[in-house]
């Protein structure tokens, strides 16, 4: 039983001491079973009486504002008063906070190749987390896109490590604020560390078949960054790679992780990663074997398995773990605690600061600002912008995801399915869908016509149950819904009355996520169908794809006059693409991730290994439908003249070139300018190229710029055969261009000597 006398003041409430010596007293004051309870982190959904007064359990997620309330009320009448560390996935926006300011998902995000801007989000995201009372957030994801039938696509920052790594630092600065003391910071995860992304055929969590060399070439580097940047937690993937979970993998946790990179943060499991060694991944046979593992493999903090509790007793008993091995990771838990200062004030939900911030104005325009900015224009036949001064014009909005306010969150907001306590998602009325924001926007003369004209999916039952072993509930199967005649007549028979036709379609949450990646990446239900009558109507047909992730489009897509990804843009993300439809804004995303033509061409990122017998299928080209880095302004956009201030240098030379951009259109463009490097002989099979840099420029109609590039030739590495990063001497080519597609990129080469 629990004693519930108050404790006599003691040295670890006292502020004044070093926090070692306070984490030193209060670990010496633990029972074995406060000691375990450290280590757990349970979903509040749970009985939290259970969790809090017998587990000792010293951290939770996914709690509701009530159940919040509830668990600190509960840890105030325990034995030694240890707060809680309180963690939500926060990850485009306070997802779950009813009203939170959601943006864009991070691949959205990702699409705007804006640093500077991401750091706001996650600093706007941060202010309203911190007032609910969440003091960490599960964010960024580093995974590097690899199959696109994988269901997590669109939490990704896309297929790039050094687009990732740029954004992903930016996203814990603006997470972490000015540090632990700060009341407006969270604490920042990268995740899922590492690997998680290399699935085998998309599957969700599956093996990944990754040599050491290949993790340090491409998954690590992002991973890394944020290490030494100081992102305070770690998560572990759920995937083990070569046989060995990540949970329990000295190489990458112990040896990469804590020792070659110095990390000196905490590290976290994810869901229930304990306890699938038992029931899933069958490496551990039993729950105290598993929590004996997951402990001397150096881990912090047991997300979900609540079996640890007795897993690790039992483990004690049998001589599996000894107390000692307790000590460290209780101490990195309570270090962390002691550095946030939650014994003195433990980050309650503060109704007041509430007011100020959840979905404050200041948060909106950088979702505005982040949501303009994320919006690829894939091509245009010179339909967009549409014309506002030309009177009395038609528009009709189809497609069944034109009105769709939930969808255009995805996933991990309101209600994607993570959190019980907002059935019906976020407020309607702070969500602008693309029907919304062009009926606010078009000129008062002008008419907007609305037809859905397609269903996407329905849902069934799994037969094999409602719920996985560890009692999580398994997704339902998705049964894409039959071509509907009446409805695409109908959608037909607005486009004919129309000028131009705006038709939304994409997919759905219910093929989105863990769990739920697909076979197929075609658009579902009778969307193709719908497309396809649209096209044939004659009319100017402008597709919206507004889609987690990049999808197989048919003819109908491809040859429209306008076809714009907008990923799920967020709340504001229907009123950025009716400004943009209007040319009242010019489009400026860049895609961080390559469309492919069809599933069978996975992988279809852009960095891939040299080396294979031709360049294509026998049936189809091996070409993406859109490579990475595309998109269009409504400008046009030349690059000439590259050069290179010496094309000799050394490898701790930093290379300078320039080229000039010319906005030979007539709208101003804003222009990514993007750097890759291809190394023309490798002891080891490598990528073609890769981008190293890229800059964002301003470019007047009818001007040029000279941009000036930088580049520390120490970034033009491989991983050798013994896994080091090495520089090669020898030929090189700076390619500068906007995209990687080789054909639209400039060339300049250089020695290292
Ligand atoms: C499992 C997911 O893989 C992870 O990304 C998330 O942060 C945790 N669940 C907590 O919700």
């Amino acid at each position: 039983m629990t004693d519930l006398v108050e404790a006599p003041a003691s040295a670890y409430q006292d502020p004044s001491l070093p926090v070692a010596s306070r984490v030193a007293d209060l670990l010496g004051r633990m029972t074995v079973e406060e000691k375990i309870g450290q280590l757990l982190q349970l979903d509040a959904r749970a009985d939290l009486d259970d969790q809090v007064l017998r587990k000792h359990v010293g951290s939770i997620l996914h709690a509701s504002p009530e159940r919040l309330r509830r668990a600190h009320d509960l840890v105030e009448s325990t034995r030694l008063r240890i707060p809680l560390l309180v963690a939500e996935d926060c990850i485009h926006g306070h997802s779950f906070w009813v009203g939170a300011t959601i943006f864009p998902t991070q691949l959205g995000m990702a699409a705007t190749w804006d640093a500077a801007l991401v750091e706001r989000v996650a600093r706007a995201t941060a202010v309203e987390a911190a007032a609910t009372g969440v003091h960490w957030t599960f964010s960024p994801v580093v995974c590097i896109t690899r199959d696109l039938r994988w269901g997590r696509v669109g939490e990704t920052f896309g297929e790039d490590p050094h687009l990732i790594g740029e954004l992903a630092s930016a996203m814990v600065r603006g997470y972490q604020g000015d540090g632990l003391t700060d009341p407006t910071a969270i604490l920042a995860t990268a995740k899922h560390f590492a690997g998680y992304s290399e699935t085998q055929g998309g599957r969700d969590a599956s093996e990944a078949d990754l040599s050491q060399r290949k993790l340090r070439s491409w998954f690590l580097p992002p991973f890394e960054r944020l290490a030494r940047e100081g992102c305070r937690t770690f998560m572990l993937g759920y995937q083990s790679i070569d046989g060995v979970p990540i949970t329990v993998n000295d190489w990458l946790l112990t040896e990469v992780l804590r020792g070659e990179w110095g990390y000196r943060g905490s590290l976290v499991t994810d869901w229930d990663n304990v306890g699938r060694m038992v029931w899933e991944q069958r490496v551990q046979p039993d729950h105290a074997s598993a929590a004996a593992a997951a402990v001397r493999a150096g881990n912090d903090i047991v997300m979900t398995t609540p079996q640890f509790f007795e897993g690790a007793l039992e483990a004690l008993d049998r001589g599996l773990l000894a107390e000692a091995d307790l000590d460290a990771p209780v101490s990195r838990v309570l270090t962390l605690k002691f550095e946030l200062g939650l014994f003195e004030d433990p980050r309650r939900p503060d109704a007041a600061r509430q007011r100020g911030v959840i979905g404050a104005p200041e948060h909106e325009q950088v979702n505005l600002e982040v949501a303009r900015r994320s919006l690829v224009l894939l091509r245009n036949e010179g339909v967009l912008p549409l014309d506002p001064s030309s009177a009395g014009r038609t528009i009709a909005v189809v497609g069944p995801l034109a009105d769709d306010a939930q969808t255009q969150l995805g996933d991990w907001a309101g209600s994607s399915g993570q959190a019980d306590w907002l059935p019906d998602g976020q407020p309607r009325d702070m969500i602008t869908t693309v029907l919304d924001g062009l009926r606010s926007r078009v000129p008062t003369d002008w008419t907007v016509t609305h037809s859905p004209g397609a269903d996407i999916l329905s849902l069934q039952p799994d037969p094999a149950g409602a719920t996985f072993p560890d009692g999580q509930p398994r997704p339902p199967i998705v049964v894409p819904s039959a071509v509907d005649k009446r409805m695409i007549a109908s959608a037909v028979a607005a486009a004919e009355a129309a000028d131009v036709v705006v038709a939304v379609v994409g997919d759905r949450i219910e093929l989105v996520g863990e769990g739920r990646s697909t076979a197929t990446l075609e658009l579902l239900g009778g969307q193709v169908a719908l497309l396809d009558a649209l096209a044939a109507t004659g009319k100017p047909l402008v597709v919206i794809l507004l889609a987690s992730k990049p999808l197989v489009l048919p003819g109908s897509a491809l040859g429209a006059d306008a076809l714009l990804w907008v990923a799920n843009p967020g709340m504001q993300g229907g009123r950025a693409v009716a400004e943009l439809l209007l040319g009242e804004i010019e489009p400026s995303g860049r895609l961080p991730v390559s469309f492919a033509r069809h599933a069978g061409q996975q992988p279809t990122y852009y960095n891939q290994v040299r080396g294979q017998h031709g360049d294509r299928y026998a049936d189809l080209t091996q070409a993406p439908a859109f490579a990475f880095g595309e998109g269009l302004s409504f400008s046009s956009v030349e690059y000439s003249a590259l050069r290179l201030e010496r094309s000799f240098v050394g490898v701790d030379d930093v290379l300078e070139a320039r080229v000039t951009v010319s906005n030979t259109g007539s709208r101003p463009a804003l222009e990514t300018v993007q750097v890759y490097v291809r190394d023309a002989v490798t002891s080891v099979s490598w990528a073609d190229r890769e981008l190293k840099a890229f800059r964002q420029v301003e470019v007047a109609a009818g001007e040029s710029v000279t941009v000036t590039l930088t580049l520390p030739v120490a970034e033009c590495s491989i991983v050798d055969r013994h896994g080091r990063r090495v520089v090669e001497p020898g030929e090189f080519e700076l390619l500068v261009g906007p995209s990687s597609r080789t054909e639209a990129l400039l060339s300049a080469p250089f020695t290292v000597g």
